[in-house]
């Protein structure tokens, strides 16, 4: 058995080790993922024909990634997407965290699991896993508990990646964990993911301030978030007058939540699919995570650094479908609860998989 091939990917600036890991599937479907981050270098998918394309934007080296920002492919957390002033309370007490977001903090913080070297045990199978594991000690960003998190990465059979999280925690915290791939089912350096239809069971999006903190649960219905019967990105990419949500944003950057999100529901369901047409890809979203940040890629502008193969940063070149929980719930009453307690688990699943039209 060989289904896991792993190499040196070199060292980061500042001398830690990185190893790369390639899973192997079937019919070519591979990705390649490292301990630094657990970050999803490249995602080679079938087209119908059965011609490979790398369906994830990312870099060529650990110095080119470190060089930049952005978290391609990476695993985001203690808590993805922003908390407002970066501050929150837990039962009486106050935290503070790192602002790395203007007066806000994003996606971990300072320095977020993207950039932590996870440890790494191999399930060399049929269908084969990457098991990455992390603890995030206490006051860690200033987040309270020591948070034992394990993250598995499985290529399964029917061309599915699946992402499971699981975490515990030895004093009460909040958490967000999700994964930040940059996708474009046309092959990463193809151009525009604008015409790539999508459709999400999604009844409300969460509406922000300018800064992208969220204010308001808003009803989806006819607005341009309405992804409920499929549609071309472009059709509603009203960033102008017309949608002071997309206008503020530049593009998508919005959670939105799926039907039912109120209900608690832990189970893991279909939720729809990105697809670009001319290829056949399709890939199919499973989670059961309540919601799920849309991000356009608005703010990959060329910044000198490039992206893998030498391609140039530039907006909407993909598109991100970020699992998790409300953003900056711990600060809304009416959000989803993100807390985690001493002797519960955090269990939260995503699956994107492939099926060719
Ligand atoms: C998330 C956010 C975006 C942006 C990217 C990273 O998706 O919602 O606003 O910060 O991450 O660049």
């Amino acid at each position: 058995m060989k289904h896991i091939h792993s190499f040196s990917m070199g060292l980061t600036a500042d001398g830690r080790a990185v190893t790369g890991y390639t899973l192997y599937g079937k019919n070519g479907f591979r990705v390649t993922i490292s301990d630094l981050g657990g970050v999803i270098w490249s995602m080679m998918v079938p087209d119908k024909t059965g011609r490979l394309t790398d369906v994830v934007a990312g870099y060529d080296s650990v110095a080119d990634l470190e060089a930049s920002s952005g978290y391609l492919g990476a695993l985001i957390g203690r808590f993805g997407n922003r908390i407002a002033g970066g501050r929150f309370t837990l039962d009486g007490v106050e935290y503070s965290l790192y602002k790395n977001d203007g007066d806000n903090h994003l996606h971990g913080g300072k320095v977020g699991y993207d950039s932590r070297i996870w440890t790494v045990a191999c399930e060399d199978d049929e269908e084969p896993a990457l098991h990455l594991s992390y603890l995030s000690p206490d006051g860690e960003e200033g987040y309270p508990g020591n948070l034992n998190i394990k993250v598995t990465y499985r290529l399964r059979e029917d061309m599915a990646l699946e992402i499971r999280y699981v975490a515990t925690t030895d004093k009460k915290t909040v958490l967000n964990l999700t994964n930040h791939s940059y996708f474009n089912l046309g092959g990463f350096a193809s151009g525009t993911v604008l015409d790539h239809t999508l459709q999400l069971d999604v009844s409300d999006y969460l509406e922000t301030d300018a800064a992208l903190i969220p204010e308001n649960i808003v009803s989806v219905k006819g607005t341009p978030f309405d992804f409920t019967t499929a549609k071309t990105l472009r059709q509603d990419f009203w960033v102008d007058d017309r949608c002071q949500a997309l206008k503020i944003a530049g593009g998508y950057d919005h959670c939105l939540c799926f039907n039912g999100w109120q209900s608690g529901d832990k189970t893991v369901r279909y939720r729809g699919y990105l697809e670009h047409t001319e290829s056949g890809r399709r890939m199919e979203l499973y989670t059961n995570q309540p919601a799920v940040q849309v991000y356009s890629a608005n703010f990959l502008e060329d910044d000198g650094n490039r992206l893998k193969g030498g391609l140039i940063k530039s907006k909407q070149i993909a598109l991100c479908l970020e699992t998790q929980c409300m953003p900056d719930s711990m600060n809304h009453e009416n959000f989803t609860p993100c807390t985690l307690d001493v002797g519960e688990v955090y269990d939260y699943t995503t699956i994107f998989k492939f099926v060719n039209q």
